[in-house]
Protein backbone atom coordinates (compact mmCIF):
# COMPACT_ATOMS: atom_id res chain seq x y z
CA UNK A 1 0.00 0.00 0.00
CA UNK A 2 1.66 3.56 -0.77
CA UNK A 3 1.84 5.57 1.97
CA UNK A 4 0.07 8.53 1.59
CA UNK A 5 -0.21 11.81 3.20
CA UNK A 6 -2.11 15.02 4.21
CA UNK A 7 -0.76 18.49 4.14
CA UNK A 8 -2.98 21.24 5.84
CA UNK A 9 -0.54 24.41 5.36
CA UNK A 10 -1.79 27.66 7.22
CA UNK A 11 -0.57 30.99 6.84
CA UNK A 12 -2.43 33.81 8.21
CA UNK A 13 -4.23 34.81 5.60
CA UNK A 14 -4.88 32.05 3.53
CA UNK A 15 -5.10 27.96 3.95
CA UNK A 16 -3.38 26.59 1.49
CA UNK A 17 -4.38 23.02 1.17
CA UNK A 18 -1.75 20.93 -0.19
CA UNK A 19 -3.56 17.94 -2.36
CA UNK A 20 -0.76 14.98 -2.00
CA UNK A 21 -2.45 12.55 0.04
CA UNK A 22 -4.83 10.93 2.41
CA UNK A 23 -6.95 13.65 2.32
CA UNK A 24 -7.07 13.47 -1.47
CA UNK A 25 -11.07 12.53 -1.45
CA UNK A 26 -11.57 15.35 1.06
CA UNK A 27 -8.87 18.08 -0.27
CA UNK A 28 -9.00 20.66 -2.38
CA UNK A 29 -6.09 22.09 -3.91
CA UNK A 30 -7.97 26.46 -3.28
CA UNK A 31 -7.99 29.48 -0.62
CA UNK A 32 -9.92 29.51 2.48
CA UNK A 33 -9.61 32.78 4.72
CA UNK A 34 -9.57 32.27 7.92
CA UNK A 35 -12.32 33.69 9.40
CA UNK A 36 -14.72 31.82 6.60
CA UNK A 37 -16.51 28.85 7.62
CA UNK A 38 -17.89 26.64 4.46
CA UNK A 39 -21.55 26.40 4.14
CA UNK A 40 -20.99 22.46 5.17
CA UNK A 41 -18.22 21.48 7.35
CA UNK A 42 -16.42 19.09 5.13
CA UNK A 43 -13.07 16.46 6.17
CA UNK A 44 -11.20 19.03 4.29
CA UNK A 45 -12.53 21.75 6.29
CA UNK A 46 -11.90 19.85 9.61
CA UNK A 47 -7.99 19.32 8.37
CA UNK A 48 -7.94 22.88 7.73
CA UNK A 49 -9.06 23.75 11.36
CA UNK A 50 -6.20 21.51 12.65
CA UNK A 51 -3.42 23.28 10.50
CA UNK A 52 -4.38 26.50 11.90
CA UNK A 53 -4.99 25.48 15.36
CA UNK A 54 -8.48 25.82 15.70
CA UNK A 55 -10.30 23.34 17.88
CA UNK A 56 -12.92 21.52 16.46
CA UNK A 57 -16.26 20.95 18.32
CA UNK A 58 -18.32 17.83 18.23
CA UNK A 59 -20.95 16.24 20.22
CA UNK A 60 -23.52 13.59 19.34
CA UNK A 61 -26.93 13.86 18.07
CA UNK A 62 -30.09 11.56 17.53
CA UNK A 63 -33.13 13.40 16.59
CA UNK A 64 -33.98 16.33 14.67
CA UNK A 65 -34.82 19.07 17.42
CA UNK A 66 -31.27 18.10 18.95
CA UNK A 67 -29.74 18.77 15.45
CA UNK A 68 -31.28 21.93 15.34
CA UNK A 69 -29.81 23.31 18.75
CA UNK A 70 -26.62 21.48 17.61
CA UNK A 71 -26.65 23.66 14.59
CA UNK A 72 -27.66 26.54 16.03
CA UNK A 73 -24.88 26.51 18.34
CA UNK A 74 -22.37 26.21 15.43
CA UNK A 75 -21.45 22.66 16.08
CA UNK A 76 -19.15 21.38 13.42
CA UNK A 77 -19.81 17.40 13.62
CA UNK A 78 -23.19 16.08 14.58
CA UNK A 79 -22.40 12.29 15.46
CA UNK A 80 -24.87 9.80 15.49
CA UNK A 81 -23.15 7.38 17.85
CA UNK A 82 -23.84 3.69 18.28
CA UNK A 83 -24.16 5.64 22.00
CA UNK A 84 -28.08 5.89 20.60
CA UNK A 85 -28.76 2.49 22.03
CA UNK A 86 -28.04 3.17 25.40
CA UNK A 87 -28.67 6.71 25.42
CA UNK A 88 -32.02 6.96 23.99
CA UNK A 89 -33.49 3.32 22.84
CA UNK A 90 -32.92 1.49 26.13
CA UNK A 91 -30.61 -0.70 25.13
CA UNK A 92 -27.98 -2.49 27.56
CA UNK A 93 -24.83 -2.03 25.16
CA UNK A 94 -23.81 -0.73 21.99
CA UNK A 95 -24.17 -4.66 20.62
CA UNK A 96 -27.60 -4.00 20.41
CA UNK A 97 -27.67 -1.52 17.95
CA UNK A 98 -28.63 -2.22 14.58
CA UNK A 99 -27.68 -0.43 11.08
CA UNK A 100 -31.53 0.03 10.79
CA UNK A 101 -31.42 1.98 14.06
CA UNK A 102 -28.53 4.15 13.06
CA UNK A 103 -29.85 4.81 9.68
CA UNK A 104 -33.13 5.76 11.32
CA UNK A 105 -31.47 8.38 13.73
CA UNK A 106 -29.29 9.58 10.96
CA UNK A 107 -32.44 10.48 8.80
CA UNK A 108 -33.74 12.46 11.56
CA UNK A 109 -30.48 13.74 12.20
CA UNK A 110 -29.58 14.65 8.52
CA UNK A 111 -33.12 16.63 8.42
CA UNK A 112 -31.61 18.88 11.27
CA UNK A 113 -28.80 20.56 10.34
CA UNK A 114 -27.04 21.70 6.97
CA UNK A 115 -24.00 22.89 7.99
CA UNK A 116 -22.22 19.83 10.53
CA UNK A 117 -20.97 16.95 9.07
CA UNK A 118 -23.06 14.61 10.29
CA UNK A 119 -20.84 11.41 10.50
CA UNK A 120 -23.05 7.85 11.66
CA UNK A 121 -21.43 5.17 13.49
CA UNK A 122 -21.10 1.59 11.95
CA UNK A 123 -22.86 -0.62 14.47
CA UNK A 124 -21.34 -3.78 16.10
CA UNK A 125 -20.55 -6.41 13.45
CA UNK A 126 -21.62 -4.26 10.41
CA UNK A 127 -18.11 -3.67 9.49
CA UNK A 128 -16.49 -7.50 9.97
CA UNK A 129 -15.35 -7.59 6.25
CA UNK A 130 -14.66 -5.26 3.61
CA UNK A 131 -17.87 -6.00 1.77
CA UNK A 132 -19.86 -5.38 4.85
CA UNK A 133 -18.63 -2.27 5.83
CA UNK A 134 -19.30 -1.02 2.03
CA UNK A 135 -22.78 -1.80 2.05
CA UNK A 136 -23.36 -0.81 5.24
CA UNK A 137 -21.72 2.21 5.38
CA UNK A 138 -23.17 3.12 1.63
CA UNK A 139 -27.12 2.56 3.67
CA UNK A 140 -25.75 5.31 5.86
CA UNK A 141 -24.79 7.53 3.27
CA UNK A 142 -27.08 6.64 0.70
CA UNK A 143 -30.67 6.13 2.92
CA UNK A 144 -29.83 8.01 6.18
CA UNK A 145 -28.26 10.97 4.58
CA UNK A 146 -24.86 10.71 6.19
CA UNK A 147 -21.36 12.67 5.74
CA UNK A 148 -19.26 9.88 6.56
CA UNK A 149 -18.97 6.70 8.64
CA UNK A 150 -17.16 5.57 12.30
CA UNK A 151 -15.42 2.81 12.84
CA UNK A 152 -14.15 1.04 15.71
CA UNK A 153 -10.77 -0.60 15.57
CA UNK A 154 -7.32 -0.55 14.58
CA UNK A 155 -5.68 -2.84 12.59
CA UNK A 156 -8.06 -5.19 12.12
CA UNK A 157 -10.50 -2.79 10.48
CA UNK A 158 -7.29 -1.72 7.99
CA UNK A 159 -8.63 -2.83 4.68
CA UNK A 160 -12.14 -1.75 5.63
CA UNK A 161 -11.16 1.08 6.18
CA UNK A 162 -9.10 1.22 2.66
CA UNK A 163 -12.47 0.03 0.82
CA UNK A 164 -14.61 2.54 1.89
CA UNK A 165 -12.16 4.90 1.34
CA UNK A 166 -11.31 3.99 -2.41
CA UNK A 167 -15.04 3.73 -2.74
CA UNK A 168 -15.05 7.71 -1.83
CA UNK A 169 -16.77 7.52 1.54
CA UNK A 170 -15.35 9.43 4.09
CA UNK A 171 -14.59 7.54 6.81
CA UNK A 172 -13.60 8.46 10.67
CA UNK A 173 -11.24 6.06 13.32
CA UNK A 174 -12.23 5.52 16.67
CA UNK A 175 -9.35 4.08 19.56
CA UNK A 176 -8.74 3.97 22.68
CA UNK A 177 -11.87 2.37 24.72
CA UNK A 178 -14.04 1.22 22.17
CA UNK A 179 -17.60 0.37 23.74
CA UNK A 180 -18.16 -2.07 21.29
CA UNK A 181 -15.78 -4.44 22.24
CA UNK A 182 -15.64 -3.42 25.85
CA UNK A 183 -12.33 -4.60 26.01
CA UNK A 184 -13.16 -8.09 24.98
CA UNK A 185 -12.11 -8.70 21.28
CA UNK A 186 -8.91 -8.96 19.28
CA UNK A 187 -8.54 -5.26 19.07
CA UNK A 188 -8.72 -4.82 22.92
CA UNK A 189 -6.65 -8.03 23.47
CA UNK A 190 -3.42 -8.31 22.27
CA UNK A 191 0.20 -10.42 23.04
CA UNK A 192 1.69 -6.71 23.24
CA UNK A 193 -0.73 -5.36 25.41
CA UNK A 194 -2.28 -7.69 27.87
CA UNK A 195 -5.40 -7.25 29.21
CA UNK A 196 -6.51 -3.98 28.44
CA UNK A 197 -7.83 -1.00 31.12
CA UNK A 198 -10.38 1.37 30.23
CA UNK A 199 -8.00 3.98 30.34
CA UNK A 200 -5.82 3.17 27.25
CA UNK A 201 -1.94 4.54 26.52
CA UNK A 202 -0.79 5.11 30.29
CA UNK A 203 2.17 2.83 30.38
CA UNK A 204 4.72 3.50 27.54
CA UNK A 205 4.26 0.21 25.58
CA UNK A 206 0.15 0.71 25.19
CA UNK A 207 1.30 4.48 24.19
CA UNK A 208 3.37 3.48 21.64
CA UNK A 209 0.81 1.00 20.41
CA UNK A 210 -1.65 3.48 20.26
CA UNK A 211 0.28 6.05 18.18
CA UNK A 212 1.01 2.53 15.48
CA UNK A 213 -2.33 2.25 15.29
CA UNK A 214 -3.31 5.81 14.80
CA UNK A 215 -0.83 6.13 12.24
CA UNK A 216 -2.07 2.86 10.09
CA UNK A 217 -5.53 4.48 10.60
CA UNK A 218 -4.72 7.56 8.83
CA UNK A 219 -2.35 5.76 6.16
CA UNK A 220 -5.25 4.38 5.33
CA UNK A 221 -7.68 6.90 4.48
CA UNK A 222 -9.51 8.00 7.75
CA UNK A 223 -9.67 11.97 7.72
CA UNK A 224 -10.39 12.00 12.16
CA UNK A 225 -10.12 10.07 14.51
CA UNK A 226 -11.66 10.10 17.81
CA UNK A 227 -10.03 9.09 21.22
CA UNK A 228 -11.78 7.92 23.79
CA UNK A 229 -10.41 7.31 27.20
CA UNK A 230 -6.92 7.78 26.41
CA UNK A 231 -4.30 9.25 29.15
CA UNK A 232 -3.55 12.98 28.01
CA UNK A 233 0.01 12.75 27.53
CA UNK A 234 -0.98 9.69 25.02
CA UNK A 235 -3.11 11.07 23.09
CA UNK A 236 -1.25 14.63 22.88
CA UNK A 237 1.58 12.30 21.34
CA UNK A 238 -0.87 11.01 18.89
CA UNK A 239 -2.53 14.41 17.86
CA UNK A 240 0.78 15.70 17.27
CA UNK A 241 1.91 13.06 15.13
CA UNK A 242 -1.19 12.92 13.36
CA UNK A 243 -2.11 15.34 10.32
CA UNK A 244 -5.95 14.43 10.37
CA UNK A 245 -7.56 15.84 13.56
CA UNK A 246 -8.20 14.07 16.43
CA UNK A 247 -11.52 14.52 18.11
CA UNK A 248 -11.33 13.22 22.24
CA UNK A 249 -13.48 11.81 24.66
CA UNK A 250 -11.75 11.76 27.95
CA UNK A 251 -8.26 11.71 26.01
CA UNK A 252 -7.19 15.38 27.49
CA UNK A 253 -6.96 18.66 26.60
CA UNK A 254 -4.32 18.39 23.12
CA UNK A 255 -6.90 16.78 21.19
CA UNK A 256 -7.35 19.28 18.06
CA UNK A 257 -11.56 18.44 19.07
CA UNK A 258 -13.54 17.19 21.44
CA UNK A 259 -16.65 15.28 21.21
CA UNK A 260 -19.43 14.80 24.30
CA UNK A 261 -22.71 12.61 24.45
CA UNK A 262 -25.17 15.39 24.23
CA UNK A 263 -27.20 13.86 27.36
CA UNK A 264 -24.09 14.22 29.52
CA UNK A 265 -23.77 17.93 28.40
CA UNK A 266 -27.49 18.72 28.73
CA UNK A 267 -27.13 17.14 32.06
CA UNK A 268 -30.18 14.41 30.82
CA UNK A 269 -28.40 11.11 31.49
CA UNK A 270 -28.54 10.81 35.40
CA UNK A 271 -25.01 9.94 35.49
CA UNK A 272 -22.07 12.23 36.47
CA UNK A 273 -18.76 10.86 34.29
CA UNK A 274 -15.72 12.15 34.87
CA UNK A 275 -14.99 12.49 31.17
CA UNK A 276 -18.27 14.94 30.77
CA UNK A 277 -19.16 18.54 31.89
CA UNK A 278 -23.33 19.08 32.09
CA UNK A 279 -23.55 22.59 31.09
CA UNK A 280 -27.22 22.51 32.71
CA UNK A 281 -29.32 20.21 34.57
CA UNK A 282 -32.00 19.67 31.99
CA UNK A 283 -33.14 15.91 33.68
CA UNK A 284 -33.34 17.69 36.78
CA UNK A 285 -35.50 20.45 35.22
CA UNK A 286 -37.58 18.08 32.93
CA UNK A 287 -38.29 16.16 36.28
CA UNK A 288 -39.91 19.40 38.06
CA UNK A 289 -41.41 20.19 34.77
CA UNK A 290 -43.63 16.91 34.41
CA UNK A 291 -44.24 16.97 38.13
CA UNK A 292 -45.87 19.97 37.67
CA UNK A 293 -47.93 19.09 34.98
CA UNK A 294 -49.38 15.98 36.75
CA UNK A 295 -50.03 18.48 39.78
CA UNK A 296 -51.80 20.86 37.53
CA UNK A 297 -53.51 18.05 35.63
CA UNK A 298 -54.81 16.69 38.89
CA UNK A 299 -55.64 20.49 40.59
CA UNK A 300 -57.50 21.19 37.42
CA UNK A 301 -55.09 24.02 37.07
CA UNK A 302 -54.29 22.89 33.37
CA UNK A 303 -55.32 23.24 30.55
CA UNK A 304 -56.17 26.98 31.23
CA UNK A 305 -58.45 29.33 29.34
CA UNK A 306 -55.32 30.46 27.41
CA UNK A 307 -54.91 27.04 26.28
CA UNK A 308 -58.95 25.83 25.01
CA UNK A 309 -60.56 26.79 21.91
CA UNK A 310 -64.44 28.12 21.85
CA UNK A 311 -66.88 27.33 19.83
CA UNK A 312 -68.35 30.38 17.35
CA UNK A 313 -70.20 32.69 19.35
CA UNK A 314 -73.90 31.94 18.96
CA UNK A 315 -73.43 28.70 17.78
CA UNK A 316 -73.29 27.28 21.23
CA UNK A 317 -77.02 28.45 21.93
CA UNK A 318 -77.95 26.97 18.09
CA UNK A 319 -76.74 23.50 19.41
CA UNK A 320 -78.51 23.56 22.91
CA UNK A 321 -82.14 24.55 20.54
CA UNK A 322 -81.36 21.82 17.93
CA UNK A 323 -80.74 18.99 20.99
CA UNK A 324 -83.30 20.70 23.29
CA UNK A 325 -86.55 18.31 23.57
CA UNK A 326 -89.02 18.84 20.71
CA UNK A 327 -92.48 19.00 22.46
O1 LIG B 1 -21.18 6.36 20.03
C1 LIG B 1 -20.68 7.42 20.44
O2 LIG B 1 -21.37 8.29 20.96
C2 LIG B 1 -19.26 7.60 20.29
C3 LIG B 1 -18.63 8.69 21.10
C4 LIG B 1 -18.39 8.19 22.47
C5 LIG B 1 -17.41 9.21 20.47
O3 LIG B 1 -18.63 6.88 19.59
Amino acid sequence: MALRQIKCVSSSLLVIVAVLTTCDNYLQVGTMPDSLSPPRVTPSYLCARKARGQKIAALTAYDCPTARLLEGAGIDIALVGDSVGTNVLGYRSEQEVTVEDIVHHTRAVRRGVERALVLADLPFLSYHSPEAALLNAGRLIQEGGADGVKLEGGAPVLPQVEAMTRAGIPVAGHLGFTPQSHGRDLYAFSEKRGTVARVQGRSAAEAEWLLEEARRLQEAGVFALVLEMVAEEAAQLVSQSLEIPTIGIGAGRHCDGQVLIVHDLLGFSGVELRLARAYTRFGEEAARALAAYRHDVEQGAFPAEENVFHMEPGELAQLRQLLAPKS
